[in-house]
């Protein structure tokens, strides 16, 4: 949830993306209309979008699970990066929302790599661990609202396989994460579930200072 990231002085960011962005031009074009939209803020930020482009396909993954669709940048960037047979399971509760992403997933061409699971995705998560799908994913990306966070997670290490990648958007919410005495219950959501990661032997981990603060978790 920040286009921008925040961390960086603002022409060390904007350096970055002159030398490094190679944004898909439906990319571009989702990006500008979902700059106008009053929760635009909600949306990832282009040099993530490429990072987790670039990590799909360093993972060679073919199945993906997001939770927390939006306007659909980050499935798009995901989508463009996956092999022809490969499939994202996204989550998200809102149709208006994600009635945006339906069009840009459709003009990019990869409506059919994107199944759309219209619910609250804790519901989602479960229907597919009651199906037996654990360990069926090669990435998982959270990116939906804070106070599951924790819950999205410890269903996601049930539902990607050993040596599959999750990846958790905003964990330093804007650098409210560093203040203890926090009213923002998102916030206190954020610094108990990078604790409890921090204490969590199941997994390789990393914190990267992108954006509004990303998350990887390689389940071991
Ligand atoms: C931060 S936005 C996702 C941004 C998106 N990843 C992107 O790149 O543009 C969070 C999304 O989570 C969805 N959401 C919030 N609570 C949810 C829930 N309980 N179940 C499913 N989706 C939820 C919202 O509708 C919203 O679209």
């Amino acid at each position: 949830m920040s286009t921008k990231s925040f961390a960086l002085s603002a022409e060390l960011a904007e350096y970055i993306l002159k030398v490094s962005l190679r944004e898909n031009p439906i990319l571009n074009q989702l990006r500008i209309e979902t700059s106008k939209h009053p929760l635009a803020r909600m949306q990832i930020a282009p040099e993530q979008g490429q990072l987790m482009a670039l990590l799909v396909k360093l993972m060679q993954a073919s199945k993906i699970l997001e939770i927390g669709v939006f306007t659909g940048y980050s499935s798009l960037c995901m989508a463009l990066a996956l092999p022809p047979d490969g499939n994202i399971v996204a989550c998200d509760k809102s149709e208006e929302f994600t009635d945006i992403a339906k069009r840009y997933w459709k003009e990019a061409g990869v409506e059919n790599k994107i199944e759309l699971k219209i619910a609250p995705a804790l519901q989602t998560l479960d229907e597919f661990i009651k199906a037996g799908k654990t360990e069926f994913f090669d990435m998982a990306f959270i990116d939906a609202d804070k106070s599951n966070y924790l819950a999205y997670y410890e269903k996601c290490l049930q539902l990607v396989r050993k040596g599959g990648l999750i990846m958790v958007d905003n964990v330093l919410w804007r650098g409210d994460i560093l203040n203890s005495e926090t009213q923002d219950k998102n916030s206190q959501y954020i610094q108990a579930f990078n604790q409890k990661l921090a204490e969590d032997q199941n997994i390789d981990l990393v914190v990267l200072p992108i954006a509004d603060g990303l998350t990887l978790a390689l389940k071991k």
